[in-house]
């Protein structure tokens, strides 16, 4: 059905979109009776749907809009460029200004952690996946092409992709998808004490044991067949898994001894949300390869870039002489209006010291964001800068989850929802990682309508006899 001359209204959106939307992450069998949630504009850290109702969207969209949702300045970087030269691409030794410029950028805030050269993609999944390519061909062109294999962690998140899915470590993204792809792909330990601790393991002896259980990993599997370690230095979608202390530290002296390289998954961590420009910086990370998205443009438009050391840079450069040319890129690798729009986010991350009004008002979210560990629904509390977690539970002490069956989790979400807060269901625990440019008051009013939504939570699971 044609509509394009009809005013569009909540019914012509719902009506349309359920006979023509394939909904990427949603409950297929269930959205004909829900129905979607049709944003029409934002404001700030709200955004307001069709019928008018304000939200204060307490995840940044998918954990990505750090500058709100009504940033000019990035609209008219985008206008500006789209005028002047809407598209070129990079392939053939070809470039625009908006790309330069940019990888300069990039690089110019990451040189410290040892980052050499920009490869841009749309996507975080790609950033990821191509990083694994990039890899392969590293390995082959020196000399060691048994050195193929993968590790990640349970509950890592690291993209949709065919390679991108098989790293992650979630069972819905493998589930009748065939995946994970390869056999190369190894998985390890998550570091929640929380959620992996043996019955009297404390903090340290659980941090001995995962540490000694990767390393063990690599001995069995041989060192020498294995190239990398993927990983997001705080795990995002996984249910914000904050590494106890001294965890990278440990890891990163296994993977030195063993010689394997380390991509720090940035893509959440990156430009602000912990404190730090980089989640690299907060925890002393010396990666060989970060991969960024989201707020490398506020995610007003889609990029994303895989940053590589020099050495492995150079191992390319070698790769390219053995076949000619590197035959990798998307035809929208360094796209100068995506490209210009992550320059204007760059410029005002500076210009506003974003990292810097992060570190003010994170103690007050994180103070909030503590107080509701004592909530009766509330199995643990846990969070790092501005992005943080509550994780339900029927039984504190014991942290047993609610069966999912129950519909627990969603009743405290979808109540939030009633309250004009968006905020992301993952697993057991409910999700917040607001815009970077959020205030105090507003992290108290999200926390307010996180703590109403979390009685109305309870009142459901009492209710059902779930709860004393
Ligand atoms: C840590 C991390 N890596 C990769 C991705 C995938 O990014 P995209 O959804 O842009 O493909 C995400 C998305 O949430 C993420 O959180």
């Amino acid at each position: 059905m044609q509509n394009s001359a009809m005013t569009r209204n909540h019914e012509l959106n719902v009506q349309q979109d359920l006979a023509a939307v394939l909904h990427p992450y949603t409950p297929l069998d269930k959205i004909g009776q829900t129905g979607p949630v049709v944003m029409t504009r934002g404001e700030g850290v709200y955004v307001y749907d069709d019928q008018g109702r304000r939200y204060l969207e307490g995840l940044a969209g998918l954990w990505c809009t750090s500058l709100g949702f009504s940033e000019e300045r990035l609209v008219e970087a985008a206008a500006r460029q789209m005028a002047a030269l809407p598209y070129y691409q990079l392939f053939a030794g070809r470039a625009n200004e908006p790309s330069i410029e940019l990888s300069d950028r990039l690089i110019g805030m990451t040189r410290h952690l040892g980052m050499d050269k920009a490869l841009f993609a749309n996507s975080g999944s790609e950033a990821n996946d191509q990083a694994v390519k990039v890899i392969w061909y590293y390995f082959n062109a020196t000399g060691r092409p048994r050195k193929k294999k993968l590790i990640a962690r349970e509950r890592g998140y690291h993209g949709v992709t065919v390679m991108a899915a098989s790293l992650t470590g979630l069972p819905g993204n493998h589930a009748d998808f065939d995946l994970p792809i390869s056999d190369r792909v190894l998985r390890t330990g998550c570091p929640s004490h929380y959620h992996y601790a043996r019955d009297g393991e404390s903090e340290a002896q659980f941090l001995d044991r995962t540490v000694a259980e990767l390393e063990a990993l690599i001995e069995r599997e041989g060192a020498d067949t294995i190239a990398a370690l993927f990983a997001e230095p705080m795990q995002g979608a996984g249910g914000v898994i904050v590494p106890p202390p001294g965890y990278w530290e440990r890891v990163q002296a296994v993977l030195r001894r063993h010689d394997i390289l380390l991509v720090a998954d940035e893509v959440i961590c990156g430009f602000g949300r912990l404190g730090d420009l980089f989640g690299c910086d907060t925890y002393g990370i010396r990666p060989d390869i970060m991969t960024v998205a989201k707020a490398l443009s506020s995610a007003y438009i889609p990029i994303s870039a895989t940053l590589v050391s020099g050495a492995i840079y150079q191992g390319l450069i070698e790769g390219s002489r053995r076949n000619g040319v590197f035959s990798h890129g998307v035809t929208y690798s360094g796209h100068p209006v995506a490209a210009a729009v992550a320059n204007e986010t760059l410029k005002l991350y500076q210009e506003r010291d974003i990292v810097g009004h992060v570190r003010r008002v994170a103690p007050r979210f994180q103070q909030r964001l503590q107080a509701l560990a004592a909530h009766p629904l509330v199995g643990q509390a846990r969070g790092v800068g501005l992005v943080g977690a509550v994780e339900l539970a029927r039984d504190k002490q014991r942290r047993l989850p609610f069966d999912p069956a129950s519909g627990i989790l969603n009743h405290a979400y979808t109540a939030a929802m009633e309250l004009g807060l968006i905020v992301r269901p993952l697993r057991d625990t409910l999700a917040v990682s607001p815009p970077l440019i959020i205030t105090e008051t507003q992290v108290d009013e999200l926390f307010d309508k996180l703590g109403q939504a979390l009685d109305r939570g309870l009142d459901a699971a009492r209710g059902a006899g779930l709860v004393g």
